[in-house]
């Protein structure tokens, strides 16, 4: 079986935890794609969905789905999205798709937060996917200084502005033993916009495809 098919095992799986007639939110990213795909079929059964990027947008609209905007809603029962990585506190790194400030954003104004993802995207230790970080354009060199006093390996993606028309470091090489204190030091640097750990707002619900099934895990803490 191939990671595109755990994917879509785990997107379709994710459909068990949509609430009727409710607004629900809608990350960013391939497993997303599928899951739109998927939640075209029971459409109806929902108010609508608040988006996490242009790219979401569009697929949502293509798909029939009402997108409506965060601040038209009073709340957003649940929402879903996938990771780049997760350790075993449900701590993750996301933004490999340079959308992780609305998917920070949405996630956070959202009472639950269902993650799926393919096994191989569970870690022991966060960064070995490299640390997706927004900044504001004209900060750029400055916080590129000021992260590789953390000790990686700093690059500014090509090519790449995001949908808040920013740009995107990344690092690599960074062993992350402590989570929620990077996502906070990063935060604190002028000129960062957003940073893709997710140690303050972890998924509540966290699903994962192998080969034989699909894993369901509570957040305890
Ligand atoms: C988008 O910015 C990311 O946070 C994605 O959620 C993450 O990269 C997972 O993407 P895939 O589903 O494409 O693996």
């Amino acid at each position: 079986m191939t990671l595109k098919n755990l994917k879509k095992i785990v997107a379709k799986y994710a459909l068990r935890y949509i609430p009727k007639k409710k607004i629900i939110g809608i990350g960013t990213g391939s497993t997303i794609s599928y899951f739109i795909k998927y939640l075209r079929k029971i459409k109806d059964s929902i108010q609508g969905a608040v988006s996490s990027s242009n790219h979401t947008t569009i697929s949502l609209k293509k798909n029939g789905i009402p997108v409506i905007a965060l601040n038209d809603v009073d709340y957003i029962s649940i929402y879903f999205d996938s990771a780049d990585e997760i350790n075993n506190n449900m701590d993750m790194i996301k933004g490999g798709g340079a959308a992780l400030m609305q998917e920070k954003i949405i996630a956070s104004a959202s009472k639950k937060f269902v993650c799926m993802i393919d096994y191989t995207k569970k870690v022991n230790v966060l960064g070995k996917f490299p640390l997706p970080i927004e900044v504001l354009p004209m900060s750029y060199k400055y916080v590129k200084k000021e992260l590789e006093k953390l000790g990686g390996i700093v690059k500014k993606r090509k090519k790449v502005i995001t949908d808040n028309n920013n740009y995107i470091l990344d690092i690599k090489n960074l062993y992350i033993n402590n989570p929620i204190y990077l996502e906070k030091k990063i935060n604190n640097i002028p000129g960062v916009i957003s940073v893709g750990i997710f140690s303050q707002r972890q998924p509540d619900i966290l699903l994962i495809s192998n080969y034989t099934q699909v894993q369901t895990i509570l957040n305890k803490s």
